[in-house]
Order: structure tokens, then sequence, then C-alpha cells
């Protein structure tokens, strides 16, 4: 056997173990918020017959829809949504159809999911009345807390409850509270 040999024989086992090292040590990355609220399996839309819809954006979009309408009936909220109300009093759902997409796409965003991007207003200007005149004056501390609180109970209408995921629960409402510091203005 030559020396020669003998070194490439070497040099391929350390390199063997090196890139076997390397497999071994690599961290798995957690999953994002998106994937743990459904990801990007594809799964048919109920509400477009014939329509595919990614799984994490249909949970966001049932959740967003089942809060709007908690949030509604929530007579500390009521105050800030004239505009909204006065619409749908009127038989007129543009607006209210615009929020959903708006809320949803804002979801998916800020859970990590790579399809869908927000393009509305960022928080502090979605919620100060003299840049959006949809919404009719500041938000305080208190009201931004019974909101989410409400968002808690539009998760629990689609399933998703301290009981059963508490920590899908702890980590989307965290993930809410870091918009408190741009959406509560008084
Ligand atoms: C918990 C975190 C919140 C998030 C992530 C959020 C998100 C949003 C988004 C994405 C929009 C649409 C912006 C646009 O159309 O460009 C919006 C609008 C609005 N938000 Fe919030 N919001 C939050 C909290 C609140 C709170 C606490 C209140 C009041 C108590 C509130 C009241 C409103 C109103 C009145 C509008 C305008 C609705 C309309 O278009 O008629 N939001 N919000």
């Amino acid at each position: 056997m030559t020396k020669a040999f003998l070194y490439s024989v070497c040099l391929f086992c350390g390199l063997a173990l090196v890139s076997c090292s390397k497999e071994e040590t690599t961290t798995p990355t957690a999953p994002t918020l998106y994937e743990r609220v459904g990801g990007t399996t594809m799964v048919a839309d109920p509400a477009n017959s014939s329509m595919m819809i990614e799984k994490g954006r249909l949970t966001l979009r049932n959740v967003v829809d089942s809060s709007i309408m908690v949030i509604a009936a929530d007579t500390r909220l009521a105050k800030y949504f004239p505009v909204l109300f006065a619409e749908l009093g009127a038989g007129n759902t543009t607006g209210l159809s615009k929020l959903s997409k708006n809320f949803t796409d804002f979801m998916c965003y800020a859970t990590g999911s790579k399809t869908y991007s927000y393009t509305g207003l960022n928080m502090k200007s979605a919620h100060d009345p003299s840049i959006n005149s949809r919404i009719s004056m500041k938000i305080n501390a208190s009201d931004f807390d019974a909101f989410v609180g409400d968002i808690g109970v539009g998760l629990a209408k689609n399933g998703v409850t301290s009981a059963n995921n508490a920590q899908l629960v702890t980590d989307l409402v965290a993930l809410l509270n870091t918009t408190k510091v741009d959406i509560v203005q008084q």
C-alpha cells in the first residue's frame, strides 16, 4: 500500500466523520405559529366552492370572523366602530369584508406565513383616528385587553382553548400583545 493511498483513505474517513457529526448536531427549527394553526396544507375552502385554501389561513380567517362578531356584540368596544356599524345598518358589507381580509392578512403575516403579506395600514396608523377615519377615538389599555379577550373567545369558538391547547393560546395572545405599544394611544 502506497503512502498516497493511505493518506487519501484517512482524508476520506475524516471528511465522513465531519459530515456525520454535522448532521447529528443540526438543530431542528421550531414550527412557526402559522404552521401550528394549520400551515400550508391545502384544504377545500368552505366559503368558496371549488376553491382551495391553506389550512393556516382558513383557521385564522375563521378566528378573525368569529372574533369580529364577538367584538361587535361587546358593549365596551362598540364605540370605536361607528363607521363599520353605520355601513352594516345600511346593508353595506364592503367595509366588513375589507376588515376581515386585512385582519386575516395581518394575522397570517404576523404568525409567519410566507404566502400572504399584509398591505393595510401599520398598527399605529390603523388605530389613530387622525389617520384612519374609520376608528372614532384613541384606544385605552383596558379596551385593548378586552379586545384580546374577545379574540380568545373567537379562538375557543374554533376549537382552540386553554384546556386543549394552552401553549398555542398563550403564544397567539403574546403575539397580539406585541401590538399593544402601537395600538394603545391614550
Ligand atoms: C389586538 C391587536 C389588534 C390588531 C392586530 C388589530 C388589527 C387591525 C387591522 C389589521 C385593521 C385594519 C387596518 C386597515 O384597514 O388598514 C384594524 C382596524 C381597526 N381596528 Fe384594530 N387591531 C387590534 C386591536 C384593536 C382594538 C383594541 C380596537 C378597539 C378597541 C381596534 C379597533 C379597530 C377599528 C375601529 C378599526 C377600523 C375598522 C374599520 O375598518 O371599520 N383594534 N385593526
